[in-house]
């Protein structure tokens, strides 16, 4: 967790995305553009308290702690009312549940009318390389393709609005490119902690793929409606 942390902590992203793309897709861009951008009140969930922390703390520099409220909490186990909200935006982080089973647990909390954005790796050729198909049955194993993830929103009780594939960029600007300049740094860090090593290379590996791969799998934005 500690190595975790090191490598991740004040990355500009935990996942592919960017602003200028979350802006073109739905109101905003996560917790803090979709304040900026809306006069709504968000609420941002994670488990983990340092990410919450430094949420926190870029709200209040970005004087946006008036309506972001961060809280502890898991995905699977959401404690609002059924109805709570207009809209649910999620990047990166569906897949902690599996596509399905998170898109069927949130659909309680949309009032009718809401939507949901989010993201989510996808399968982007009917046969990609075994490469690239024994990377994810190990990180991801419910891993669709886009036709897949449309029927599962389908079935969840969800009108598809829109879809697109996020651009390459969107991985490398603000997530594997500052990653992997961190990652460097770290191997030399903790060269002779072989556990701390073997958790480095297996970022290094991820990036590696995708600069490999990229044309197989990528992250896919979704729109969904609670009609
Ligand atoms: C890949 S990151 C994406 C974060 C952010 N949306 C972004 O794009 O930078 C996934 C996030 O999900 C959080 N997470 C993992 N399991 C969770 C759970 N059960 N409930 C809430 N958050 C969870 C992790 O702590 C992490 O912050």
């Amino acid at each position: 967790m500690e190595i975790f942390w090191e490598l991740h902590a004040d990355l500009p992203q935990q996942a592919p995305g960017s602003d200028a793309l979350t802006a073109e897709v739905g109101p905003g861009r996560q917790t803090l553009v979709l304040a900026r951008e809306t006069e709504a009140q968000v609420f941002a969930i994670d488990l983990l308290p340092p990410f919450l922390e430094v949420l926190r703390e870029r709200a209040e520099s970005a004087g946006l702690s008036g309506r972001i409220r961060a809280q502890r909490m898991s995905m699977s186990d959401i404690s609002f009312a059924d109805a709570s909200f207009d809209l649910i935006w999620s990047e990166g982080a569906i897949y902690n549940m599996g596509f399905l089973r998170g898109l069927r647990a949130w659909r309680r909390l949309l009032r009718p009318g809401g939507h949901i954005a989010l993201t989510e790796a996808c399968f982007l050729v009917p046969d990609p390389p075994d490469e690239v198909t024994e990377f994810w049955a190990e990180s991801y194993a419910g891993m669709q393709d886009i036709d897949g993830c449309l029927a599962s929103a389908r079935v969840a009780g969800y009108r598809v609005v829109d879809h697109r594939v996020l651009p390459e960029s969107a991985w490398w600007d603000g997530y594997y490119g500052p990653l992997l300049a961190r990652s460097q740094a770290l191997l030399g860090k903790y060269a002779g902690d072989r556990d701390a090593i073997a958790q480095i290379e297996q970022g290094i590996l991820e990036c590696e793929l995708y600069r490999n791969h990229s044309a197989s799998y990528g992250y896919v934005f979704y729109v969904l409606a609670a009609d």
